[in-house]
């Protein structure tokens, strides 16, 4: 299910929650960097939002091997809709994507952090580009694909799932 952010838009109430919202609403990158540790990230035993067991609980039960090849020949004929990179990324802007366990931050911040990260860490140009557009195919959400068939891990469809997978219980429940 997409969630929409709704209350973004809102006015303040007053001019004293100025600075909690920009804070809010921008995070200093390098708080977050620091808050949690690196072993904490992608912990799905208890992951911090209830969406995310249940977001993979469904993406393994309905993604298969026929599931995809009936969304290739969907999508692949690329008639859906014309747009500039920027204007996806506004387009895109709208989800909240449920499997990952780590942010609540809207997608442009995401993409924007990741490159970001990327470009501190040295890496080349190339490799930035691709932080910032990583994310991109997610816009199939907003053409009324459900999430569980468009973001997370992903996994090969039509052989044996491997149990490294996130949540493997799931496709075992499926047999
Ligand atoms: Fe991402």
């Amino acid at each position: 299910m997409t969630q929409v952010i709704t209350n973004q838009n809102q006015p303040l109430a007053s001019m004293d929650e100025w600075e909690d919202d920009l804070l809010r609403r921008y995070p200093n990158p390098e708080d977050i960097a620091t808050s949690k540790a690196t072993e904490a990230y992608r912990n799905y035993e208890e992951p911090a939002r209830d969406t995310v067991k249940e977001f993979y609980r469904l993406n393994h039960t309905h993604q298969s091997y026929a599931f995809v090849k009936q969304k290739q020949k969907e999508y692949l004929s690329f008639d859906k809709r014309e747009m500039s990179v920027w204007d996806a990324f506004d387009f895109l802007n709208q989800l909240v994507d449920d499997s990952d366990p780590d942010t609540d931050l809207d997608q442009f911040q995401h993409l924007l952090q990741t490159s970001e990260a990327i470009r501190r860490d040295g890496h080349p140009d190339w490799m930035v580009l691709v932080g910032l557009m990583h994310d991109m195919g997610k816009v199939l959400c907003l053409f009324g694909e459900p999430q569980w068939a468009v973001v997370g891990d992903t996994f090969p469809v039509g052989c044996a799932y491997s149990d490294k997978i996130v949540y493997p219980e799931f496709f075992f429940r499926k047999c």
